[in-house]
């Protein structure tokens, strides 16, 4: 799977969403999340990426190796919703997200 990893943080510019052909990038409050069992790895969303947030996981920078789990988890509630367009925005991210110091500035 791919891996959406920290430089996305507080900067969700979205591009990604719009090449993914399985609609498998969902929407936390402050980024964005890959599901692992739904991205086909097209890597489609990768280059287009203002920010180079987006990994195969195997080739995530050392420094996010982290956000591989940090994906993962993140649908832990949620499950295999088939589409983040079935769920909308979830409002809420993983926790390891949610406490970082404002990111981008
Ligand atoms: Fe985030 Fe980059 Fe997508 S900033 S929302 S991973 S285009
Ligand atoms: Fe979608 Fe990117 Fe995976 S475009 S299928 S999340 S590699």
């Amino acid at each position: 799977t791919y891996v959406i990893a920290q430089p996305c943080v507080d900067v969700m510019d979205k591009a990604c969403i719009e090449e993914c052909p399985v609609d498998c990038i969902y929407e936390g409050e402050r980024a964005m999340y890959i599901h692992p069992d739904e991205c086909v790895d097209c890597g489609a969303c990768a280059p287009v990426c203002p920010v180079e947030a987006i990994y195969y996981e195997s080739e995530t920078p050392e420094e996010w190796e982290d956000y591989a789990r940090i994906n993962v988890e993140f649908f832990e509630e949620l499950g295999t919703p088939g589409g983040s367009r079935n769920v909308g925005p979830i409002g809420k991210d993983h926790p390891a997200v949610a406490v970082l110091e404002p990111q981008g500035q």
